[in-house]
């Protein structure tokens, strides 16, 4: 690992990277334009945007996964001519995704030596590799065994086993693409306090996430990127969050949350003492016209509990009804039919048809009342779809590209409109806006809003504070698979939701 350095010294800087220029280019789209910015060593360096900004593949650039049209690299001193993945880690450098990379068959010890095994004379090592991977773990404060398989542990931890490989991989440049978007509260204090002692160790890190409070907690720069240039690179204390946000959007953004709420009306969705693998005894109700949040820790039983109601999962005694009629248990084709749309939280796998273009995925749910049953109507199916393209800012140059190419935060937009057009009586929106751009957050929470003043119900599961709290007219509370507690509009405060969140026990030292 390189020498330390120590923040605000005088001496030159070393810059472990320089991106001189960039040019990227994908069919219809420039990806990066002309971008320049260099990483020094021992910093954490911030990257923001809007999804399709760039930021991924720039760093794909560094990873050597693309092979830049036009400029140049600098790593370490050496101008790389022809960057690969092999050179790019002979170099130093590892990439943490959002997407775990992990094997889910093999053991922590197996995943972490992956590819670079230790060998004693002809053998494999495994004493060896046992010992080091113990090391490694008890430095990041994870107290599991080795040979735990990696399928056994949850994805925070197993986040963790993915830093651990880059520490045994000597890393002197690694990349973290949305860690945290994952993460619980408790982990993420953990992944901060090892992401410290990495940059004290020397190690530069480009770091990039939505979540703008995180930003300033974490990062010595931030560079910000807009249609895949680089618009500026400040130092963290010299960008305030207003104007960080109009930086990333091209325009100020006044008031995040709107809250142009009608009264409630008829009740749309109860669920009475239901029971399921994961949460106990939950009853809820969600009425015509409004919001109402589902907070609680991540693993609490909130994304279990929505699974049941749109009939994923099976749940046991109690009832589900809608609109009074009970939900047919198991059967998510019928619950669409009968009004319930849900916006998974793992978009990707569950929400979108990669090999699809745009418009196929935002149309999939709602082709009897777009006609397309009986005769398609195009031009109005298309019209629709390219004002959602619009309203939402999607990053593409066609309403026809697949969407395996696009940005992940641009997936996760296609999956939200496809439910929009729908036309439902409950939106169940598992953490609608995880990974998506300021600007289009604000643009999805008015589109919410549009939702319920039209006389749809909306159950809201997030983990951030700010957006239940400035969304929702009434809020639950679960921890451990039970509603813990209710809380209206007017009395929530984040200490409240946090109180119900955390049990006695465990409240001191996760928020001091
Ligand atoms: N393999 C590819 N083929 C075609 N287009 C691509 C490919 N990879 C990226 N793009 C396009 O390049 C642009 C930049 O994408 P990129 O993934 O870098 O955005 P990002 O800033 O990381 O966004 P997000 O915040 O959503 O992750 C987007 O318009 C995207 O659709
Ligand atoms: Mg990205």
């Amino acid at each position: 690992m390189g020498k330390s350095f120590e923040k605000g010294a005088s001496f030159k800087v070393a810059n472990l990277v320089e991106f001189k220029n960039i040019t990227k280019r994908f069919p219809g789209v420039v990806a990066l334009n002309n971008a320049s910015a260099t990483l020094r060593e021992g910093e954490v360096h911030v990257l923001v945007g809007e999804n399709g900004a760039g930021k991924s593949t720039l760093m794909k650039i560094l990873s050597g996964a693309y092979t830049p049209d036009a400029g140049g690299l600098v790593v370490g001193g050496r101008a790389i001519e022809k960057n690969s993945p092999a050179l790019a880690a002979e170099l130093g450098i590892s990439m943490i995704y959002q997407e775990l990379n992990l094997i889910p068959e093999l053991s922590v010890m197996q995943n972490l030596f992956l590819g670079h095994e230790k060998q004693k004379l002809f053998f494999t090592d495994n004493r060896g590799m046992y010992g080091e991977a113990k090391k490694y773990l008890e430095m990041l404060n994870l107290n599991i065994d080795p040979k735990t398989q990696v399928k056994n542990i949850g994805a925070g931890t197993q986040q963790m086993v993915e830093i651990a490989k880059a520490l045994s991989k000597d890393s002197r440049i690694l990349v973290l693409d949305e860690p945290t978007s994952s993460l619980a509260d408790s982990e993420i204090k953990e992944l901060f306090r090892i992401i410290k002692l990495l940059r004290d160790r020397g190690v530069g890190m480009f770091y990039i996430s939505h979540r703008l409070e995180e930003l300033y907690e974490i990062g010595d720069r931030v560079t910000v990127m807009r249609d895949g240039s680089v618009i500026g690179t400040y130092g963290i204390n010299e960008i305030g969050m207003d104007k960080m946000i109009e930086q990333i959007a091209g325009r100020a953004i006044r008031s995040l949350f709107p809250h142009a709420r009608k009264e409630a009306r008829e009740t749309v969705l109860e669920v009475k003492n239901c029971h399921g693998d994961r949460f106990r005894d939950v009853s809820l109700k969600v009425r015509s016209g409004e919001i109402v949040g589902l907070s609680g820790l991540i693993g609490s039983g909130r994304t279990e509990l929505a699974r049941a109601i749109f009939g994923i999962d099976p749940y046991y005694c109690g009832e589900i009804l809608l609109n009074g009629k009970k939900v047919p248990a198991k059967n998510p084709q019928k619950s669409v039919a009968r009004g319930i749309g849900l916006l998974p939280e793992d978009r990707k796998v569950q929400g979108l048809s990669l090999l699809k273009g745009i418009r196929e995925n935002m149309v999939v749910t709602s082709l009897d009342r777009l006609g397309r049953r009986g005769f398609t109507n195009m031009a109005r199916e298309k019209n629709l779809c390219a004002g959602y393209v619009r309203s939402l800012s999607i990053a593409t140059p066609s309403i026809e590209k697949l969407a395996g190419f696009l940005s992940g935060g641009t997936q996760q937009k296609v999956v939200i409109a496809k439910w929009l057009i729908a036309d439902l009586k409950l939106f169940i929106f598992d953490e609608p806006t995880r990974g998506i751009d300021v600007g289009a957050k604000s643009e999805i929470y008015r589109l919410m809003d549009g939702l319920v003043g039209k006389g749809a119900a909306i159950l809201m599961i997030s983990s951030d504070l700010p957006e239940i709290l400035g969304m929702s007219d009434r809020i639950y509370v679960m921890a451990e698979g039970r509603i813990r507690g209710e809380l209206d509009r007017g009395e929530a405060t984040q200490t409240k939701i946090l109180q119900y969140a955390y049990r006695q026990e465990s409240t001191g030292g996760v928020y001091e």
